[in-house]
């Protein structure tokens, strides 16, 4: 038996990097899952996984379509256990020469949509007794560096939110946490990041990057009941880079 036997979970930015490896995970633990993404790509998480997937197309800087994506996943499979907002955009422009479009696109998708993803999946667990919001902020929600302050901004803004929905939602038996992930090695972001940037994936004590798989085994843990008691907390899955930096 897996230890998310009978879970289910919600997974936003599924098609891809730490989002997909958290479907597979998920359900190799035993969970169903609802795999969405905006790209399409999602089509392809699910067939790989098979009986255990559904998949969905949701944009989740819209929040008719997360709360439909909700809605599905409580249609689908009875119920909303585990609430993955995993999807999101990179950035790389200087605050001084950011343009207003940018820093709302920026907002609109890093942090409004996981706040959209968190306030569904809230309304969806209070009808059954609880469960978990992971969010996937990032080393640079925590720590500033130059050249993604929007990003950085954004994920800054998915650190308090984590920890607001925690004090909020505590009391209908909803966990919040975040992942704050460092350099990751997935097949969209973390490797443009590291492509930019190649030094900055060995400068961390271990001298390599994260994988997704990493990840994902993080946020199954997280979504767990062996993780009874762990809410408001932002983890850094960095190799220990913050201690470095801080
Ligand atoms: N990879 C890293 O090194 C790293 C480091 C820190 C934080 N993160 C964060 O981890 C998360 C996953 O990163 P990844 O490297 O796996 O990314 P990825 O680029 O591999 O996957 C991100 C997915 O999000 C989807 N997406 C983008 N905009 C969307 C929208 N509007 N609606 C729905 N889906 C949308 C994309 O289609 C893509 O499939 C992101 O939130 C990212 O900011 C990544």
């Amino acid at each position: 038996m897996g230890f998310l036997e009978g879970k289910v979970a919600a997974i936003t930015g599924a098609g891809s990097g730490m989002g997909k490896a958290c479907a597979r995970i998920f359900a190799r633990e035993g969970a169903m899952v609802l795999v969405s993404d905006i790209s399409g790509a999602q089509e392809q998480t699910a067939a790989d996984i098979g009986a255990q997937a559904v998949a969905t197309r949701c944009d989740i800087s819209d929040e008719a379509q997360v709360s439909a994506m909700i809605d599905l996943a409580v249609s689908k499979f009875g119920r909303l256990d585990a609430m993955l907002n995993v999807g999101g955009i990179g950035s790389g422009a200087l605050l001084e020469s950011l343009e207003a479009a940018d820093f709302d696109k920026m907002l609109n998708i890093n942090l409004k949509g996981m706040f959209f993803g968190a306030k569904h999946a809230v309304r969806a667990m209070k009808e059954t007794g609880g469960g978990t919001i992971t969010n996937w902020s990032s080393l640079a929600g925590l720590i500033p560096s130059v050249g993604s302050g929007a990003y950085n901004i954004a994920k800054a803004g998915v650190a308090m939110m984590t920890r607001q929905f925690a004090v909020e939602a505590g009391k209908y038996n909803i966990r919040s946490n975040a992942v704050c992930p460092g350099m990751i090695l997935t097949e969209g972001m973390g490797r443009a990041g590291y492509e930019a940037q190649p030094k900055r994936a060995t400068v961390n004590p271990l001298g390599r990057p994260g994988a997704a798989e990493d990840a994902a085994e993080l946020a199954a843990f997280l979504a767990s009941d062996r993780a009874a008691y762990i809410n408001g907390v932002l983890i850094p899955l960095d190799g220990g880079w913050g201690c470095m930096l801080a």
